[in-house]
Order: C-alpha cells, then sequence, then structure tokens
C-alpha cells in the first residue's frame, strides 16, 4: 500500500499527513479477517492497554476523537452546568468546546510567549480571583501546545494546593516528556487524539488517561450511550456514543510500534529547520528548547521589526509553490463562537497568531518533498534577507 503523503489535486505539500505503510495494512487486514469489525474488540482493549503502558498511567478508554476524551474527561473530574474552567486562549477549538458541551463556562488565559504554553502565573491568580466572587472552579485544562509538555512542574502543585482537578489536554503530544514523565499522565484524566493530521492516526480517534479506574469506568459507561448491564436497553443517565472500533484500534496499534520513529523523524525536521533559521534575524522556533517534545509541528515565529518581513509573507511564497504553512491557532478570545467570555491576557497569544508559522512536520514527508520546502524557503530568504540563509 502507498501512503498518500502528496494529497489530491496536484502536488502539494502538506503540513502533516498520516504517515502510514504495510505494518498499518498487515494490523487493519488481521482485524478485519479476525471478524471483530463491530466497535469493540481485542483490539480495542489492546490498544487501551498499550498506550496506557506507555503513557505510565493505570488505564485508558478509547474514544471515537480527542474532542469526545476531553468531553468525557470534564464530566469525570465532576464539571456541570455553572462552573468556570480556566483554558488557555491559545489552543484548538475543541479545548473550550468541550468546557461547553458541560454547560460549564470557559475562562481563558494567555500564553507564555517564549513556549505558547499556559502562563501559569495567570492561572495562579485566577483561581482566587474567581473563588472570591463565588464561582466554582470545575477545572483548570493546560494543553501542550505542538506537542511540547505545559510547565507541570508548577501546574501540578499549584492545582492540588487550590484543590482544583488538573485535565491535560494532550491531544498534540503523545510522546513528548516533561521532568522524565510522559504527556497525557499529568491531570487527574488525561486526552489524546488521534485525529489524522497528529503524531500517529486512527484516522480518527482518542483516549482518556488516567490512574483513576473509577473515573475510567464511568467514562466507558456514557461512551457506549450510558447503557446499564441488562438484556434489554436500560439506560439511566444521558450518555453517547463515543466509542473507537476494534478496526481503527487496531490501526492505532500499528502505528504505537512506530511512535518513537515518527517522532524522530519530526525531530530531525525541526532541527533542519533549526539550522536554516539560526543566522537569519528575528525568527524563532517555538518551543525550540525542549527536548521533551514530540516535535508535532514546528513553529516559527517572526518578529517583522527585525526581520523585515512577515509570517504572512513567508506563507504566501509557500503557498506558491505547493507547500501548506498555517498560522498557528487563532486564539480563543477572539473566536466569534466563545464572544463574551470572561479572559486574562497579556497580548501573548495574539503576538504569536500576528507572527507565527506553523511548518511541514510530517514523519511522511519523503527528502524530495522535504527538499523542496528548504529549498522555497532559502529562495524565499534569499529574496528577503540578502542571502544571510542560503
Ligand atoms: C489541542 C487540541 N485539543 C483537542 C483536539 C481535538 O482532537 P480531535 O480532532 O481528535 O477531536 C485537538 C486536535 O484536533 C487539539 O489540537
Amino acid at each position: 500500500m502507498t501512503a498518500r503523503t502528496d494529497g489530491p489535486p496536484g502536488p502539494t505539500v502538506l503540513l502533516s499527513p498520516p504517515d502510514v505503510g504495510p505494518l498499518e495494512e498487515s494490523y487493519l487486514i488481521e482485524a478485519l479477517r479476525s471478524g471483530w469489525v463491530a466497535p469493540a474488540g481485542p483490539d480495542l482493549q489492546a490498544f487501551e492497554r498499550e498506550v496506557a503502558t506507555r503513557v505510565g498511567t493505570a488505564g485508558a478508554v478509547a474514544v471515537s476523537s480527542g474532542t469526545a476524551a476531553l468531553h468525557l474527561a470534564l464530566l469525570g473530574v465532576g464539571v456541570g452546568p455553572g462552573d468556570v474552567v480556566v483554558v488557555p486562549t491559545l489552543t484548538f477549538i475543541a479545548t473550550a468546546n468541550a468546557v461547553r458541551y458541560t454547560g460549564a463556562r470557559p475562562v481563558f488565559v494567555d500564553c507564555d510567549p517564549q513556549t505558547g504554553n499556559v502562563d501559569v502565573d495567570l492561572v495562579a491568580d485566577l483561581i482566587p480571583r474567581l473563588r472570591a466572587r463565588g464561582e466554582r472552579v470545575g477545572a483548570v485544562v493546560p494543553v501542550d501546545m505542538f506537542g511540547s509538555c505545559a510547565d507541570y512542574t508548577a501546574l501540578v502543585p499549584l492545582c492540588a494546593d487550590a484543590g482544583v482537578p488538573l485535565v491535560e489536554d494532550a491531544a498534540e503530544a503523545l510522546g513528548a516528556t516533561h521532568a522524565g514523565a510522559a504527556a497525557g499522565s499529568f491531570g487527574q484524566v488525561g486526552a489524546l487524539s488521534f485525529n489524522g493530521n497528529k503524531i500517529m492516526t486512527t484516522s480518527g480517534g482518542g483516549m482518556l488517561l488516567s490512574d483513576d479506574t473509577e473515573l475510567l469506568t464511568r467514562a466507558r459507561h456514557l461512551a457506549t450511550q450510558a447503557r446499564e448491564p441488562l438484556p434489554h436497553y436500560e439506560h439511566r443517565e444521558l450518555g453517547y456514543n463515543y466509542r473507537l472500533s476494534n478496526l481503527l484500534a487496531a490501526l492505532g496499534r500499528a502505528q504505537l510500534v512506530r511512535l518513537d520513529g515518527m517522532i524522530a523523524r519530526r525531530r530531525q525536521l525541526r532541527d533542519r529547520y533549526a539550522k536554516l533559521f539560526a543566522p537569519v534575524p528575528g525568527v524563532r522556533l517555538l518551543g525550540a528548547e525542549d527536548s521533551g517534545a514530540n516535535c508535532w509541528l514546528t513553529v516559527a515565529i517572526v518578529d517583522e521589526d527585525r526581520s523585515g518581513w512577515r509570517a504572512a509573507d513567508l506563507a504566501a511564497h509557500l503557498a506558491r509553490r505547493g507547500i501548506e504553512t498555517r498560522p498557528v491557532w487563532k486564539p480563543m478570545h477572539l473566536q466569534p463562537v466563545h464572544v463574551g467570555a470572561e479572559s486574562l491576557m497579556t497580548g501573548a497569544a495574539e503576538r504569536l497568531f500576528a507572527r507565527g508559522i506553523t511548518l511541514p512536520s510530517g514523519s511522511a514527508l519523503r527528502e524530495p518533498q522535504i527538499a523542496r520546502v528548504f529549498a522555497a524557503i532559502e529562495e524565499f530568504l534569499t529574496v528577503r534577507t540578502g542571502g544571510s540563509a542560503a
């Protein structure tokens, strides 16, 4: 099977295409031939065990998306209508939407300008302020931005002392570490995504991770329509159809075997970008100093005052050559769907949004495509900087 790394139509170089091949094909065919095509099955259980072992939690529940995992994680720590939940403004929309699904309200906080991860001082400042006016703080949801863990050395004791559950949005960060522990293991519960653009994929899927086996049992129950264990269909509470299928779990198991190799390829690519941009004034890579990152996406931050050009100029140049890039996440406090939400801002996330460009980072990219990306960036820099990076 040939993995499709160039999306139709035309010779586009994609940001982070799925990296699948013969191993995934063999796992999928085996699962299909075993007859376990209906939702549950041995690959699903094995996938949960294997990811939990990798991350170091007591257990896991595989679900249909990272968003579903976040929703169940929030329900699992007791978030509900009327609560407020502290969410970084720099994240993908799912983090904030999952809070709203529970009936709670997100309160957005800004990020550390260096890493893009949540600004811990703002979280520390915000929790007592919210409580002082009678709010119940249901959870804090740090996000491991672009595959770099948030500062859990500070966040874990901060949340424990405040008595607020920590729900880790590790959707982008499987395989990353912080202070020797794995992304997904830091909160009462963590959420992963296996969406098609992630470090590993089940084509679509997600997972909850926790040491709290009661929380996991309840999440599994809610993920299967809250069906009671009776011969007829009996439902005492509102459930969801969130379970991952056995076939997709088989795909995930093959990807997990290859995870370290895929991370190594992304890291090599990041190192090459770092070398390319090192001599260029006003350009840095977001979170470049984090040796525990899984290097999911490499993001360059461009300070126009020093570089003389904008991230958007490079994006337009690459787009003309069929190379996909993206801005970093548009902050949640600027999203029309969350208009009116309370926020505590320093301006850091807005600056990263204005200055960031997410570069092709996928482990499926092959040398000719990578060479094309680097040649196009060098061409741009030669014109814009008079050859300082050439
Ligand atoms: C930070 C973050 N949270 C949550 C999600 C949601 O995951 P999914 O797309 O699997 O629902 C994603 C990615 O898509 C993400 O990047």
